[in-house]
């Protein structure tokens, strides 16, 4: 075969794959649950065996379950204990410094399986970061960003300056599943505790202040 017969054969088969592959495979008769989770567990080896604990969920289980569509009554239950895991600052500041939420959104430290203090946000020596741009663009002088959320970039342009818009930005980023059950979001603040209240107010400041590189993004000519 010379060069181009074997394009057209690697295109064939690549086709042929394609029509027969399965977008969403099931996974379930080839490991058994119980399986999984001692393999999982089996995983933790660095530290506390208990840091596994945190990774069983009563809201997760029931999103897995129903692959992300909870019945009416499992979504209620869910928005009300999601909610009741939400600490506001104990100066009743919900929108704290936006250049101090800046340095959260950014940093991408903590929160890993098999770190050592995972669970450290009150340690000032070792705080947790968000990595919220692993997930959306914010200011678009950060050089890169995903695309698993909406862009957030002139959030606060775009948006009321409303108490109710502040207490909601804080809400979503205190815990994403208070709002939306099965978010794919992570629950910053409860229920594992992963940044500060203070920290979520400060994140909400960078979100929403005028002055915040968020809502001033370069001007671009063409
Ligand atoms: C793993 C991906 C992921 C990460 C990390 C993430 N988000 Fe999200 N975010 C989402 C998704 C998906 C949505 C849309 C679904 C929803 O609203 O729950 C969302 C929605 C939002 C919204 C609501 C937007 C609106 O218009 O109402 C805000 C605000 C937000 N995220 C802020 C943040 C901030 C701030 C961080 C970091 C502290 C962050 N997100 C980290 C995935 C993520």
């Amino acid at each position: 075969m010379n060069k181009k017969h074997y394009l057209t054969l690697a295109l064939a088969l690549a086709m042929a794959g394609t029509a027969h592959a399965d977008p969403t495979p099931d996974w379930g008769d080839k490991i058994s649950e119980k399986e999984f989770l001692e393999a999982a567990k089996r995983s933790f080896y660095l530290n506390d065996p208990k840091e596994f604990d945190r990774l069983r969920d009563e809201t997760l289980e029931v999103c897995n379950a129903t692959k992300n569509r909870p019945s009416a009554e499992q979504t209620k239950a869910i928005l009300e204990r999601e909610q009741k895991t939400i600490v506001y600052p104990k100066d009743g500041k919900l929108y704290g410094d936006w250049k101090k939420g800046k340095i959260v959104v950014e940093d991408a430290h903590g929160g890993r399986i098999g770190y050592p203090g995972f669970a450290d946000a009150d340690n000032p020596k070792h705080p947790n970061g968000a990595n919220c741009y692993a997930c959306h663009a914010i200011d678009p002088n950060f050089p890169q960003a995903g695309n698993m959320g909406p862009p957030l970039t002139n959030y606060g342009k775009l948006r009321p300056k409303t108490d109710a818009m502040v207490k909601y930005t804080y809400d979503k980023v205190y815990n994403s599943k208070a709002t939306n059950p099965c978010s794919l979001m992570p629950r910053y603040g409860g229920p594992k505790h992963l940044i500060t209240p203070e920290q979520v107010a400060d994140v909400v400041a960078f979100l929403l202040d005028p002055d915040s590189p968020v809502n001033n993004p370069p001007v671009t000519t063409k």
